[in-house]
């Protein structure tokens, strides 16, 4: 990165202070503030981060305006055509493609670590059946801490990749029996023989009473969905895994914390909330319109679920992908007649907003969790399990930014400033001198 610099000065005192400004690969230049605290005694203020870099990284682009995502420099479309999410998880890893041998061990590696500890078994138990799968899987994530104690050396970037191929494995085991155990199902066991999808669908959906066979149309749909949301650059809970990983506190407690952040509708909960969206448009039997000026009025909490994004200013690239993946599945599907409804409500709904000022105006496009959910549902996966598999996809992601973030040696706790607003050195009052 070349070191230019800016120079920033106080009006007040007409002091200047020289800040590097460094150059990315690609992407807007940075100026980096670490001195400025030091030389002019103030913060900056930035609370969305909406202009803030927290880190550097290697692993995944974003260009919102342009609307591009890579992964370790491969276009997400040629790796959505080309790839498979176990290849994708390589490359996230490892920083480049395998070769035939690479990727035969990765994937024999990941397979063989499908299984859960016995006694994690008895820890779904301890959740009422109606508890949302989000937390359960929040809860076995971060126990898995309590079963690797041999593997726990954060510095150590054997522990790391071995941990990494743990999570990678056991999310959809996690998954499946988060569904199974909330449906009062028998728990089903991973079959090495599956591909990693097919095996997802086989401990979701397979019964001990007959035979089972993973619809091939299915996995491979789930497969280009998890290589769609594997990473994506710095966002709300890839941020929280890096500053839970910067206490050095245990890579499964890291991405547990990443899973609670996913959860909140604003960010992975979204695609939840675009189905429950889409039947409340379907059964209000109101005009679309109703809904997009509601989602316009700012005395309004509705927000129109599935539209907008921090970074893209333009289509979310994933969606481009993800949207013809809805209508070929629900083309070659015997999609039932609510599912082709609601994609019909999706489509009137993208046209309505996307000739609409106020969302042109803001650049609101559809993001990824706008069509997702309808695939999962064309799966017939249940909505309470669409964030549970953004989570299983994301994972990859997740652990491969904690693992730059460790090994670049040079870690540092992320610990935020604040603008303090509150009262100041007040006296204490006795009780019976308050009001
Ligand atoms: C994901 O960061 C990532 O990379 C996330 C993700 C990933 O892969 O990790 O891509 C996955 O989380 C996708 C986003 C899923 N969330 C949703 O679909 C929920 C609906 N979208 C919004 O809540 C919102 O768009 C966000 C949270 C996605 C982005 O919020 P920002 O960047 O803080 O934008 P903002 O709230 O400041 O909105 C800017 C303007 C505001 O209006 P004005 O104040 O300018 O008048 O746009 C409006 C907002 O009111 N706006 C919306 C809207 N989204 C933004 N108005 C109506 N409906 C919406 N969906």
């Amino acid at each position: 990165m070349s070191t230019d610099t800016v120079t920033i000065i106080d009006d007040a005192t007409g002091k200047k202070v020289q800040l590097p400004l460094l150059t990315p690969t690609s992407g807007p230049k940075t100026i980096d503030i670490g001195a400025l605290y030091k030389e002019l005694g103030y913060f900056t203020y930035d609370p969305g981060f909406m202009s803030t870099a927290s880190c550097t990284s290697a692993i995944t682009f974003l260009d919102g305006q342009k609307g591009i995502l890579q992964y370790r420099g491969y276009p997400i479309d040629q790796l959505a055509e080309h790839s498979s999410y176990l290849e994708v998880c390589y490359l996230l890893i490892n920083g480049d493609l395998p070769n035939k041998q690479e990727l035969e061990e990765f994937v024999s590696g990941i397979t063989n670590h499908t299984m859960l500890h016995e006694a994690l078994k008895r820890f779904f138990s301890g959740f009422r059946r109606d508890a949302h799968p989000m937390a359960i899987m929040v809860g076995v994530v971060g126990a898995l801490a309590a079963f690797y104690h041999e593997h726990m050396d954060i510095h150590n970037p054997e522990h790391r990749l071995i941990t990494a191929h743990r999570l990678i494995a056991k999310m959809p085991t996690i998954a499946a029996w988060s569904y199974r155990y909330a449906m009062g199902k028998p728990f089903v066991y991973p079959v090495n023989s599956l591909s990693y999808t097919e095996n997802f669908l086989h401990m979701m959906y397979s019964m001990p009473t007959e035979e089972y066979t993973p619809n091939p149309l299915l996995a491979k749909a789930l497969d280009l969905i998890l290589i769609l949301h594997a990473d994506h650059e710095q966002n709300a809970s890839t941020a929280t895994v890096r500053l839970a990983g910067s206490s050095d506190a245990n890579p499964f407690a890291a991405v547990a914390a990443g899973i609670a952040a996913l959860w909140g509708p604003a960010h992975g909960g979204a695609n939840e909330a675009v189905i429950r969206m889409l039947m409340d448009i379907n059964e209000s039997g109101k005009p679309l319109q109703a809904f997009v000026d509601r989602a316009k009025d700012k005395n309004d909490s509705f927000r129109l679920m599935g539209f907008g994004h921090r970074v893209y200013k333009n289509y979310d690239p994933r969606a481009t992908l993800i949207r013809k993946i809805c209508h070929q599945l629900l083309n070659d599907m015997e999609s039932t007649g609510e599912q082709k409804k609601l994609l019909e409500t999706a489509m009137a709904l993208e046209k309505v907003a996307l000739e609409d000022e106020y969302f042109v105006q803001r650049n609101l496009y559809p993001n990824v969790d706008f069509y997702s959910g309808i695939i999962f549902l064309a799966m017939g996966i249940p909505m309470n399990m669409f964030t549970v598999i953004f989570a299983m996809a994301r994972t990859v992601g997740w652990i491969t930014q904690w693992n730059e973030m460790q090994s670049e040696g040079k870690l540092r706790i992320g610990r935020p400033r604040q603008l303090y607003v509150g009262l100041i050195d007040l006296e204490y009052v006795p009780i019976n001198k308050r009001k």
